[in-house]
């Protein structure tokens, strides 16, 4: 039996809405499987901002820092806000990722087959498609963002006739090293290949990143690996995406790519994240758990917002922060009944049927679960 400790981060916008029912979902797990949750609630984001003055408190890091795992909803301004100077909501997931040494983001892409129509591609294409990114998380052209240090600027230089603005791309190899490492044990459980994107034609952070490559596979004979531009990964993606298996890439290719594959399932509300360092729980690895989408202030409130992707974040924090495998594939299947039963929220509905809300989606799911 499983006694663990989720802090949960509800955040803004839709986030409330989908942790809501991740979180009953992961109490009807408690409840089938006889295991003890205990949950800590804190504010993120735009919502900590407001309460409490900065986007994540010392005490709710602190929070996070003696649970098993956190469950994190989204984060996000409102409309045309937060621009200028002041705190900002997205700060509150730098701080985490880079303090937590969240450096592995993986982001699992697998349609069901009921939501081939829902694609914008052909169904013809999706035949076989189940891939996985594993996202570069706590480096790259991120981490120019949070502080200016001596050779990683990341700013605004305004001088009188002339304004420019520069990022910092910077990648140690040691960094490059253990994202590329975790993309490989991954494919070694899986059909065994990785694609490695990179801009190497133009970057010096993807030479070295080519380099590493080249390195760590050679100590994975049995897994295949072939290196990809990232502009023509960008393109493969929506031709052939069944050709994939592991995508490992940086920071910011990871965050555009991985917006573009939800598509593949027909709605960004379906994908689930985990991001994971190295430390140890008492059943796997301490994580963030989060869908990839964002505070989607277009629809929030409205209980419209697919809670597939928190719930099936739910799952991987059951999997890989408390080690209990069984449950994460029932609250998977039971996501694949749902859909397969034809309940769809309004991202996925066809035209001319009535959509189910979120609440009903996430209720949907417990039932599956507890009468599978
Ligand atoms: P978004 O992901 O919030 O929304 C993009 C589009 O997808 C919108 O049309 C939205 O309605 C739709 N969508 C998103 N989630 C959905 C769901 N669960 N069900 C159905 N439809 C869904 O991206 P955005 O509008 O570009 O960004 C809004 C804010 O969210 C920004 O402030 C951004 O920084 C933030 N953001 C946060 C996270 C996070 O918390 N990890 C991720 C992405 C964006
Ligand atoms: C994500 C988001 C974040 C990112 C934003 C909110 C900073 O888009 O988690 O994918 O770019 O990493
Ligand atoms: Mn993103």
């Amino acid at each position: 039996m499983s006694n663990a400790t989720i802090t949960v981060l509800p955040g803004d916008g839709v986030g409330p809405e989908v942790t809501a029912q991740a979180l009953d979902v992961l109490r009807a797990v408690e409840e089938k499987y006889g295991h003890t949750f205990t949950v800590h609630r804190r504010r993120v984001g735009l919502d900590a901002i407001t309460a409490e003055g900065v986007a994540i408190s010392d005490r709710t890091f602190d929070i996070c820092a003696a649970s098993d795992a956190i469950l994190f909803g989204a984060i996000g301004s409102l409309p045309g806000g937060h621009t200028g100077g002041g705190p900002r909501p997205e700060q509150a997931l730098f701080r985490l990722r880079k303090e937590f040494g969240f450096f592995a983001n993986l982001r699992p892409v697998r349609p069901p087959e009921a939501l081939h129509g829902a694609s914008s591609l052909k169904p013809e294409y999706l035949k076989g498609a189940d891939l996985v990114f594993v996202r570069e998380l706590s480096a790259g052209l991120y981490y120019g963002r949070l502080e200016t240090v001596p050779g990683k600027p990341s700013e605004i230089r305004r001088t009188p006739g002339a304004t420019e603005a520069v990022d910092t791309l910077l990648y140690t190899e040691a960094e490059i090293e253990r994202v590329v490492r975790a993309a490989f044990d991954i494919a070694v459980g899986r059909t065994g290949k990785v694609t490695s994107v990179d801009k190497a034609n133009v970057l010096s952070s993807s030479v070295l990143w080519r380099e590493v490559v080249e390195r760590v596979a050679g100590d994975y004979p049995a897994v295949t690996y072939e290196h990809m531009l990232v502009d023509a990964c960008a393109m493969r993606l929506i031709r052939t995406p069944a050709d994939f298996d592991v995508i490992v890439t940086e920071n910011l290719f990871g965050d555009i790519l991985t917006d573009e594959a939800s598509m593949l399932t027909g709605s960004i509300g379906m994908l689930p994240s985990a991001s994971l360092g190295t430390r140890r729980t008492a059943g796997g690895t301490f994580g963030l758990y989060e869908p990839i989408h964002g505070s989607a202030p277009d629809i929030a409130g409205q209980e419209k917002a697919n809670p597939l992707g928190a719930i099936l974040s739910a799952a991987l924090l059951l999997r890989h922060s408390l080690g209990l495998e069984r449950e994460a594939a029932a609250v998977e299947k039971a996501v694949d009944t749902v859909i397969a039963d034809g309940h769809r929220t309004a991202d996925l509905e066809e035209p001319g049927r009535t959509p189910v809300g979120t609440a009903e989606m996430g209720r949907h799911v417990v039932e599956a679960l507890r009468h599978p």
